[in-house]
């Protein structure tokens, strides 16, 4: 693995080294102080952030290693019309690593295929966030000492929550893990999901009620309802109070229950709940720097650098990113029908699909369409 851009990148021994690693790093930082020294990542915000962007560059000043920071698209040279191609090509011949998060879905795989360094996606819009995955999973393991046998519930806005998707994606390859999408029907899991837990045989159960599923969960992992992705204002504003963890919802949940969020939150879990031994989203922010500093030394000590000339990938001509896209199907007459995939912002990028199910699949964004 050269980069993580989605958490499927990562096997199964891959994430148990990472949380061997982040323990380790937790139990004895001194030891880890200095490895990074002499490196550089550069952190890329197209959107907002405060512990991605916060945690990971913390991370790299506690390994002993520097940062160089993008915050603001608007004093950057993507404000002059500057593609995302030639802001990583530019960015990546300064650093050893570098993060991305970005509001086009996708957005973190164009990244990794013109980069000449490991790529971390931070968030590409309403996709996946493997990093916040990598943080809910340390907590998930402190708090329960396994993954097998849990049932977890996810709560809110499954559509477009990118850490849901790439937390559902990671629990899948663990034994008997069920899992309750508890979301309104605007909402919903995408399907390509749903396919991806019924190719595994993976048992889920949907509903619109955390009232009736609260008393079977182990994990209650609650989502913002994200204004930021809607198009239609009344839609949100229709939707946005729909779930409030308050503290009476919790008179018929497991005393064991683990209740998680990626935060920010905003209404969806009162501030009563926060001194439940059951709330752990606070203890998520540490694990989330701790696997973080686990990451970023796993892909520097994985990533040898060439000392004076560095292979850039070029779109098309993936290179060294082959493992990322596999079985593509590149078609210049290929439009992909999610307007927030990056295939439809970028100048020039060509679309990339799979044939899956009788279904096409962007290689981006992994949204579906019929083949008629
Ligand atoms: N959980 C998370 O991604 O938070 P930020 O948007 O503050 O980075």
């Amino acid at each position: 693995m050269k980069s993580l851009i989605d958490i499927l990148n990562l096997s199964t021994a891959e994430i148990d080294e990472l949380i061997r690693t982040a323990i380790s790093i937790s139990d004895n930082p001194a030891k880890y102080s200095d490895i990074c020294r002499g490196k550089t990542l550069a952190n890329l915000f197209f959107e907002p952030s405060t512990r991605t962007r916060m945690s990971i560059e913390s991370a790299m000043y506690s390994l002993g290693g520097n940062v160089i920071n993008m915050n603001d698209q608007s004093t950057s040279s993507a404000s002059k019309g500057e593609s995302l191609s030639d802001t990583i090509r530019v960015v990546s011949s300064y650093v050893d690593i570098l993060a991305i998060r970005h509001p086009s879905e996708g957005a973190g795989l164009l990244a990794s295929e013109f980069s000449s360094v490991p790529v971390i996606n931070a968030g590409d819009g309403g996709h996946c966030h493997p990093t916040q995955t990598l943080a809910d999973l340390l907590t998930i393991y402190r708090e329960k000492g396994s993954f097998d046998d849990l049932t977890i519930g996810f709560c809110g806005d499954l559509k477009y929550g990118r850490t849901v998707h790439s937390l559902i994606k990671a629990l899948l390859r663990y034994k008997d893990v069920k899992i309750y999408l508890i979301s309104p029907e605007e909402l919903a899991l995408p399907s390509y999901l749903k396919d991806y837990m019924n190719e595994l045989g993976n048992s889920y159960i949907e509903t619109i009620s955390l009232e009736d599923a609260i008393p079977n969960l182990d994990v209650l992992y609650m989502t913002r309802i994200q204004k930021e992705r809607f198009q239609d204002i009344n839609t949100y504003e229709n939707l946005k109070d729909v779930y409030i963890l308050k503290k009476e919802s919790l008179n018929l949940a497991k005393d064991n229950l683990s209740i998680m969020h990626p935060l920010p939150r905003v209404n969806e879990i009162s501030i009563e709940v926060d001194n439940d031994p059951r709330a752990c989203y606070f203890k998520q922010v540490l694990n989330g720097k701790y696997m973080r500093m686990s990451l970023i030394i796993k892909l520097l000590s994985l990533y040898e650098k060439t000392a004076s000339v560095k292979e850039t990938g070029s779109h098309n001509d993936i290179g060294s990113n082959k493992e990322i896209i596999s079985n593509e199907k590149i078609d210049s007459d290929f439009k992909c029908k999610n307007p927030h995939c990056i295939t439809n912002h970028e100048r020039g990028l060509k679309g990339v699909y799979e044939i899956k199910d009788g279904k096409k699949q962007c290689a981006y964004c992994e949204y579906e369409e019929d083949i008629s």
